[in-house]
């Protein structure tokens, strides 16, 4: 028997295989369950036990050496089988290159540039880092309001903090440029309050300013009643409550009818139809004064809102973490804006 395989190996060694036609065929005859391999272990059954051990050995080689050489020629021809029958059309042009998304914040932040920068508003923007004059005193809050309290403000020394809103930027244009002024002013802002998904340590607003000779809260609310219904559209309704800020008197905060439920109640307006955007009211005549405009020849109106809490109402996201986790399954969504 061990001469059958001597034989047999030779054979298989003189064997080329050429092409996918060939190597079937070499298959059938060495591999298959018919085939000369098999024959030859059926006959390996019948040859006594002692002589077993040495011709086993050599059976396996040779099965070893016709399975190569099939497994071999099978790929080649596999792949040639598939370069010749490509179904590409390289006549295409290319897929085009995926380019980043914009960031849903920066997104609605132009749109509400865009929207007061047509009612003539122009763009101005303060530093991150502030002293207590810009953010605090310059905005007429009191030595010991409780928003100076290290509760709500990250304090870099005494008198330097990160700046709790875009309020301080007003104070920089008031004191750097003479009315009729114009602008809104966006930016990032920080406070000291534990991260859930309606509240982080840093977010982000747009301030608004407009102060003139007979500037009157009916311009207020038109101004921001024209803001909503370019943002939203004209079926939400607003309303104002009165509220309280150091820099504006009156004050006001501002709803809309929420746009996830239309009003009818929902966790996001928490069951009220209404939802909070902003806090506005008439400049305080000590704010102007304070920065040199005279509050006899002229009055203006302050507005402020978060930019994430639109965002979350135009897009309808419940949790404002998302804006800052980087997912970009979250962040691919705005791809085509
Ligand atoms: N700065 C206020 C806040 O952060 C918002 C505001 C701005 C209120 C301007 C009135 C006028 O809550």
């Amino acid at each position: 028997m061990i001469e059958k395989l001597k034989a047999l190996e030779k054979e298989l060694e003189s064997i080329v295989l050429n092409n996918a036609d060939e190597t079937e065929q070499f298959r059938l005859k060495y591999l298959s369950r018919k085939g000369l391999l098999n024959d030859l272990f059926e006959e390996f059954k019948t040859i006594p036990n002692d002589q077993k051990k040495e011709v086993g050995k050599v059976m396996n080689l040779v099965k070893q050496a016709a399975q190569v050489k099939f497994d071999e020629a099978q790929v080649n021809f596999e792949e040639t089988i598939k370069d010749s029958t490509t179904d590409q059309d390289l006549t295409l042009p290319p897929e085009p290159t995926k380019l980043g998304s914009r960031h849903p914040l920066v997104l609605v932040e132009k749109q509400i540039a865009d929207i007061f920068s047509k009612l003539g508003f122009s763009l101005s923007y303060g530093p991150e880092i502030e002293d207590d004059w810009h953010n605090f005193s310059g905005l007429n809050f009191p030595e010991n309001h409780p928003a100076r309290d290290m509760q709500d403000t990250f304090f870099i020394d005494k008198e330097i903090a990160l700046r709790t809103h875009t309020s301080s930027v007003q104070v920089r244009l008031m004191e750097n440029q003479k009315p009729p002024l114009r602008a809104i002013m966006p930016g990032r802002v920080y406070r000291n309050e534990a991260i859930s998904a309606r509240a982080h340590c840093f977010f982000h607003q747009v301030e608004g300013i407009y102060i003139d000779k007979n500037v009157s809260f009916a311009d207020l609310k038109q101004t921001l009643y024209h803001f909503v219904t370019e943002m939203f559209g004209k079926e939400f309704k607003i309303r104002f409550r009165p509220s309280y800020f150091p820099f504006t008197e009156p004050s006001a905060e501002m709803d809309i009818s929420c746009i996830i439920c239309k009003g009818k109640g929902c966790n996001v307006c928490k069951h009220t139809g209404w939802v909070e955007i902003l806090g506005c009211g008439m400049i305080d005549p000590n704010v102007m004064q304070s920065n040199g405009i005279n509050p006899d020849e002229f009055s203006g109106f302050a507005f402020g809102m978060g930019i994430e809490r639109i965002t979350m109402l135009k897009y309808n996201v419940k949790d404002l973490r998302v804006f800052s986790t980087n997912d970009v399954r979250f962040l691919q969504q705005f791809e085509s804006e």
